[in-house]
């Protein structure tokens, strides 16, 4: 797979630059890639990126909504207070926003950063096309002296197309870190170091290791959202590689891993089968009970969390946490 890419380029809406680092061809080969090597091993496994179709970003809006998904609500309730310090402290010049969804949360920083008026550029990248050009033409709007600038990508693969320059902030807000194994995650940060310059800024939202009561109503709401966010994976595979998994044949299983202090999803066959995937020409076999993991959801300590910013190059600066410490935003600056 060449790493350099077709990319387009175009001006979308007015006042925003379209960048596609992921054209339908690519995502598609990735996609075929990712299914091949992730169903043929053991455990079965899907990287969680294929769960955000236009309809996976949908749903995880809903999710943001639950009563039980407390994450975004406190995210919000902490930026809404310390964005004017965050502004203050980093008089910020470009602000990146990695998996920037809706961008819902981010207005605070967009806010707080032109009250500062150091504020030119705004950059987001999202592997779902239509959410991030919806947010992206909603900010252009809303900010209209803003240099917006959306990237159709994948952050571990196209940080280094990221128009970065002057004093930037990087902000990767949702606790989506999370979402990263480990070993991902820290050669995902050192990435990040290598993207901004001596005097660059990270703020990281870190959901807080709970009681584990609350994760599991958070990843398991009785609506069943998350459970259809989860299944829509099969979804994903089913309309884009032919394949003919039953979604309502796989049960959504969220758990508590306290060992490793993360939560982690699967999809549990409810029978023994065989799944076609027809442009793979591949029959998978499922046990009764034989669980694909789509995601883990990380929770995060202070001590931890800041070694590991500190071991990719980042000097911890502050940490604000909402008043039952379930959430944490955490700044940090190049060391
Ligand atoms: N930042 C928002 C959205 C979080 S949901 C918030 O705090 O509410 C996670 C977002 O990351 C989704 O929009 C999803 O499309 C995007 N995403 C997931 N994996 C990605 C990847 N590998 N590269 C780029 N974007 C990714
Ligand atoms: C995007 N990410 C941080 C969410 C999380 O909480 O890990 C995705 C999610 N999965 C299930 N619910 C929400």
């Amino acid at each position: 797979m060449p790493d350099r890419l077709p990319v387009a380029e175009t001006a979308a809406a007015a006042g925003v630059h379209v960048s596609v680092q992921l054209a339908p061809g690519d995502r598609r080969e990735t996609l075929r890639r990712d299914v091949l090597e992730g169903l043929t091993r053991t455990p079965k496994t899907l990287p969680p990126k294929w769960l955000y179709d236009e309809r996976g970003s949908e749903l995880f809006a809903e999710i943001t909504r639950l009563p039980e998904y407390y994450l975004t609500r406190r995210e919000r309730g902490i930026l809404r207070e310390r964005a004017g310090e965050v502004a203050a402290r980093t008089q910020a010049q470009t602000l990146v926003e990695l998996g920037s969804g809706t961008s819902e949360k981010t207005r605070f920083l967009l806010d707080a950063l032109v009250a500062v008026g150091t504020l030119r550029r705004f950059v987001a990248i999202d592997v779902s096309e239509e959410t991030l050009r919806e947010s992206a033409a909603r900010i252009a709007s809303r900010y209209a002296a803003l240099d917006v600038q959306a990237v159709v990508g994948d952050l571990e693969r196209h940080l280094d197309r990221l128009p970065v320059g002057g004093r930037t902030l990087i902000a990767f807000l949702g606790s989506s870190i999370g979402n990263f194994p480990p070993a991902a995650r820290s050669a995902f940060l050192q990435g990040l170091r290598e993207l901004v310059a001596s005097g660059g800024w990270l703020l990281l939202g870190l959901d807080l290791v709970k009681d584990p009561g609350r994760l599991l109503a958070a990843y398991d709401d009785p609506g069943g959202v998350t459970a259809a966010f989860n299944r829509n994976v099969l979804e994903v595979v089913n309309r884009e590689l032919g394949a003919d998994f039953p979604p309502d044949r796989f049960a959504h299983v969220a758990r508590w891993d306290a060992e490793n202090e993360w939560m982690e999803l699967c999809l549990r066959s409810l029978d023994a089968r065989v799944v076609r995937i027809r442009d793979l020409r591949l029959e998978v076999e499922f046990a009764r009970g034989e669980e694909l993991h789509t995601e883990i959801s990380a929770k995060f300590r202070r001590g931890r969390a800041e070694a590991e910013l500190a071991r990719a190059g980042f000097d911890p600066a502050a940490w604000w946490t909402d008043a039952a410490g379930d959430f944490a935003l955490s700044l940090a600056r190049t060391a």
